[in-house]
């Protein structure tokens, strides 16, 4: 028979003295030698390491935790031999201890991975699944609960309770609904038109300038098909928010290039203009390959043929750029006759209403 105050540790010198690092003799008994035992008793779903591959783990994990030991130890020597008086010190101190802490963090992880990778056992284990929903008893329960919680609170029996509390929640269902303002004024009819309208400038039809000079651009002036311009228009060269929608390329097209999509009546001799700003998410669509005339939006790809009013050919965009109809002033430099037959950009929400308004006013130009 044992005695319980066996367990009790006492100074005894028959009993060895215990060197640091080592486990009591109680915990002693679950280490790797009664792991060999275990194994001799095959138990399902636990797979005991191979001794000699254990052996072979121990002794890399214990090589690991030696680096451990050394790169901890390196750390400390780093902290105290470089000191950081200068920029050059400073690297070298920075460097000798980064490089230390590291070396001794990952070292200790190793070790701990091959530990417990190379000797400890290794178990199959399985999860049950059960039904999701719950039986008809629990049902039943919750059902029972739910109504005795219902008549104990007395909300029949208490009509200014409960109308206070209904009055109280009232409110809160509509806090959503306010914080909707927060959304910005509606845009309005601001999307379907562009400052090119002469409506918005008071009857007057702007010129083409130049993007980034400001120069108007004479017809005679821009000849050379395979051309192309980026410009603004005139007096709205510094308004951003005008030019987000208002910003178009000019090219010079050959009259045998030209396809059925394209409007001739907006052109001018040769001269097209198109929407800069790409009907997909609204890139500025500003590359061209002279050889194809296609116009290319870099963003995602979408590619627009100059010549067939624009038309996509690929990528994601679904609408054509639209064409801005051309003219010239008495002086012989480019305007625009009127405004982009459809709102130009990307989808929104009314894009439909605002087409229909467009063709309800008979078009432009
Ligand atoms: S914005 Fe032009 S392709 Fe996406």
């Amino acid at each position: 028979m044992t005695d319980n105050n066996d367990d009790i540790e006492r100074p005894d010198e028959r009993v060895p003295k215990r060197v640091i690092g080592t486990p009591s003799a109680a915990v002693e008994t679950t280490l790797l030698g009664e792991q060999e035992k275990v194994e001799e008793v095959a138990v399902p779903g636990v797979k005991m390491p191979d001794p000699q591959q254990a052996r072979r783990a121990e002794r890399i994990a214990a090589f690991c935790f030696l680096i451990t030991f050394l790169s901890a130890i390196g750390f400390i020597a780093s902290y105290v031999a470089f000191q950081v008086h200068t920029l050059d010190a400073t690297q070298i101190s920075n460097l000798s201890l980064g490089g230390t802490l590291a070396l001794a963090l990952l070292s200790l992880a190793t070790g701990l991975v091959v530990w417990v990778r190379g000797v400890m056992p290794k178990y199959s284990l399985v999860q049950e699944r059960h039904p999701m929903a719950s039986d008809a008893p629990t049902k039943d329960y919750v059902s029972e609960t739910f109504i005795q919680g219902a008549n104990e609170s007395g909300i029949t029996k208490h009509p200014l309770l409960r109308r206070t509390l209904l009055l109280a929640a009232a409110p809160l269902g509509l806090l959503p609904l306010v914080l909707l303002k927060d959304l910005g004024p509606l845009p309005e009819t601001k999307l379907r038109h562009t400052v090119w309208d002469p409506k918005i400038n008071g009857g007057k039809q702007l010129r083409l300038v130049v993007e980034g000079t400001g120069e108007p651009i004479r017809a005679a002036d821009f000849n050379s098909p395979g051309g192309l311009l980026s410009v603004v228009p005139e007096g709205y060269e510094h308004d951003l928010t005008a030019l987000a929608k208002a910003t178009v390329i000019l090219l010079n097209l050959r009259p045998e290039e030209l396809k059925s999509g394209i409007n001739r009546n907006w052109m001018h001799n040769g001269i097209v203009a198109y929407s800069k700003i790409c009907t997909h998410v609204g890139c500025p669509a500003a590359l061209y390959e002279q050889t194809t005339h296609h116009i290319l939006c870099p963003c995602h790809q979408s590619t627009f043929d100059a010549t067939d009013g624009a038309r996509v050919i690929f990528g994601p965009a679904a609408r054509p750029l639209p064409q801005l109809p051309l003219g010239v002033d008495s002086e012989g430099y480019l305007i625009a006759k009127g405004d982009f037959p459809v709102p130009v950009g990307p989808s929104f929400w009314e894009r439909g209403d605002a087409e229909a308004e467009v063709r309800n006013q008979g078009g432009h130009a």
